[in-house]
């Protein structure tokens, strides 16, 4: 059941598509306070509650102990101590205590979460607009919580197929014959490959829907041949706009009065990587009509992917900083500048980046029509520009799917694009947070999702990369990426490539599977990956494991994290079979009792665990997913009597997608210790499949 309570003037952020009647009765379980607009929402908790949610943040699964704040940052540190990272989902699940309760805060302004920080034993949200709908979710277990929280918001985007292939990108690929050197370099060594993504060296100037004459002089030609390479080229887009005469784009925004205003009504500057830039007003309509439009310029040249970035909207400086911050500095011109004198000038440079009083400086037009201050509505900008790319493509071209993956989001935009874990850094810490993050997501919503493997910021290692591409197997989004100026992360680069590339050839052969398992989620408002409490409530010790996770409904993944480990301690809640793989062609069965395990690890080697009594198909490798053949599959798992599984598959292109249409029955039958399977239309190998 969900109920809604209105508090204040909410503003509409288009998260949920089905809004029940506001209450009228006062909200239950919390007790509220107020101190100037800042409303605040408390609730004591008991010792064991847990608290799950609060998608892409910080730290554990469980969200208890710390303090967060949904307000959008360019936050390329993402360490522990960060409070903001470039999302806001402010879905909080309360479990395990005297309740079992799952809220939604709809507020697109400042939202800070201090959950059992300040006091242990209290939670206390505290909106900064005071202007917001909370929903109240109450059913009788977690994944009946998010399911009613996910028909709430409603169905989650759904990807290309080809797009769960595997991606590599780099901030750094200046011109066409580096593209074509990655892809060769892919390609000659049989590495698989599906997709190169752009980084911004392929505009002309860093402008929005430009493309450089000089170092990209037939976009159209390299698509076709990456095309006849089964690669598809995945270019950013930026949020802010190039100040230009004679720019199209910015000349257009400006005649139409398209960009954000400062309060006297003149376009607000602030300045990305182009200098000076507008910001597209995305919160309206007809704004979002006429970016999404411009899409179609990349598209008409055989793109068939973006990545939307810098959409907090990151701003370096305005101009109005950037002079206070050089006359501060002149300021103190022949000063000999102390303990104090030294910091201050330090920090009034270092907080010239997305400074709250330059989001505090410009206005948008909100859904009523009215003029608002950007920081109350600051947490939908990046989502309502995935949302004018979405349906900019859906309106010119919508039949086809499209990949689109943001940086900066709000719980509503999961209907439009994915999302990727922004800059992360070549840390094992890292590593294990991309692990934690992805069932947070996916509770609210995020399913097309994954973060940087290898990481982005400083130097990876080829340890790291390994160990990170074994969790990368099972994450929608698989894409390698890294910063300008860091060490190369393609995988050719690295002595240990043929471990790497057998760690994709995993990928691809369970491609059927991990396909049909997020079609089916997408489909059903379920979530593909999952902290172990949702399906085992009841066991205290899997409810604490954070560092396994359920992965759709048969599986459970358990990678290495850790610095020269050749193994790791692993808590089974129920018997399973694991697979300890090397490559698609090489990997051992073993049976494993509940419990706890110590398992060998070598470095080429991770672990996949099949619930005993399921089974899942795997296919032979390819080097792109149009080759993976998912009608040929052979099934591994343990089995003591019959068992079934219902893979999905289609086009893989088209809109149109139906779970009815596209599930085929595949069933074993066990007789005589002997299993047979059967499914239509499919070759099935069931000699791989344990038996008791
Ligand atoms: C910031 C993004 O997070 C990163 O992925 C990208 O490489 C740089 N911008 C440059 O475009």
């Amino acid at each position: 059941m969900i109920r809604r309570y209105d508090f204040g003037t909410p503003i509409e952020t288009g998260a949920v598509v089905s809004a029940p009647q506001p209450q009228a009765e006062p909200l239950p379980y919390f007790t509220l306070s107020r101190s100037d607009a800042a409303l605040s929402f408390s609730l004591p908790l008991s010792p064991d509650e847990f608290i799950f949610g609060l998608g892409e943040s910080v730290r554990g699964v469980n969200k208890r102990g710390y303090r967060y704040r949904s307000f959008n940052a360019d936050e390329s540190t993402h360490s522990e101590d960060r409070a903001s990272l470039y999302a806001s989902h402010n879905l909080l699940i309360f479990f395990g205590g005297t309740r079992l309760l799952g809220v939604f805060f709809d507020d697109p302004g400042a939202v800070t979460f201090d959950l059992g920080y300040t006091r242990a034993d209290e939670a206390v949200i505290t909106s900064e607009n005071g202007d917001l709908r909370v929903y109240l979710i109450e059913e009788d277990s977690l994944k009946a919580i998010v399911h009613a929280f996910r028909q709430l918001i409603g169905p989650s985007y759904i990807p290309p197929k080809w797009a769960f292939g595997y991606i590599q990108s780099r901030w750094g690929y200046k011109c066409e014959a580096e593209i074509r050197d990655v892809v060769r370099g892919h390609r000659e060594r049989h590495i698989p490959l599906d997709g190169v993504c752009m980084d911004i060296d392929y505009m002309d100037a860093f402008k929005d829907f430009t493309v450089s004459a000089e170092r990209f002089p037939d976009l159209p030609a390299l698509c076709e041949d990456m095309r006849g390479e089964h690669i598809r080229l995945i270019p950013i887009i930026d949020a802010g706009v190039k100040q230009e005469d004679g720019y199209d784009v910015c000349d257009e925004g400006l005649e139409k009065g398209y960009f954000c205003t400062k309060e006297d009504g003149s376009p607000f500057i602030g300045a990305v990587w182009p200098g000076r830039s507008f910001f597209p007003d995305f919160l309206r309509e007809d704004v979002r009509a006429w970016f999404g439009a411009q899409y179609a310029r990349l598209t008409d040249a055989g793109i068939e992917g973006f990545w939307n970035d810098m959409n907090e909207p990151a701003l370096f400086y305005t101009p109005e900083g950037l002079e206070a911050a050089i006359a501060e500095a002149e300021s103190m011109r022949g000063r000999n500048a102390g303990l104090d004198d030294f910091f201050h000038l330090r920090s009034v440079f270092s907080h010239i980046a997305g400074n709250p009083a330059d989001y505090r400086s410009f206005y948008q037009q909100a859904p009523d029509g009215l003029r608002v201050r950007h920081d109350r509505v600051h947490n939908l900008y990046g989502a309502m520009m995935t949302r004018a790319a979405g349906e900019g493509m859906q309106a010119h071209e919508p039949d086809r799917r499209h990949l689109f993956f943001s940086r900066s989001s709000y719980i509503g935009a999961h209907r439009y694009g994915g999302v990727w874990q922004g800059d992360n850094k070549s840390w094992w810490s890292h590593l294990l947070l991309n692990l934690k993050m992805m069932p947070s997501l996916n509770m609210c919503g995020f399913l097309y999702t994954g973060a940087d493997l290898g990481g982005f910021g400083c130097n990876t290692t080829e340890d790291l990369l390994l160990r990170w591409l074994q969790l990368g197997v099972f994450t929608p989004l698989m894409r390698n990426h890294a910063a300008l100026n860091t060490r190369d992360q393609e995988i050719y680069r690295f002595g240990m490539q043929e471990d790497m590339k057998r760690v994709l050839s995993v990928r691809y052969a369970l491609l059927p599977y991990l396909y049909s398992e997020f079609m089916k989620c997408a489909l059903t408002d379920e979530c593909m990956f999952r902290p172990l409490a949702f399906d085992y409530p009841q066991d205290n010790t899997a409810c604490r494991t954070e560092d396994q996770m359920m992965l759709g409904s048969e599986c459970m993944i358990a990678p290495v994290y850790e610095q020269n480990a050749r193994g790791r301690h692993v808590y089974l809640p129920e018997a399973m079979l694991m697979i300890r793989l090397r490559s698609a062609e090489d990997y051992d069965l073993i049976p494993m009792d509940r419990g706890h395990h110590f398992i060998d690890l070598a470095l080429g080697e991770f672990p996949l665990f099949v619930r005993r009594g399921c089974f899942i198909p795997f296919a032979r490798s390819a080097e792109w997913v149009e080759a993976v053949d998912g009608t040929n599959l052979t099934l591994l798992g343990w089995l003591s009597g019959d068992a079934a599984y219902a893979l999905y598959d289609d086009d893989g292109i088209s809109t149109q997608v139906s779970l009815e249409a596209g599930l085929t029955p595949i069933r074993v039958r066990v007789a005589d210790g002997q299993a047979a399977a059967s499914g239509e239309g499919l070759t099935l190998y069931a000699d791989k499949l344990v038996l008791d």
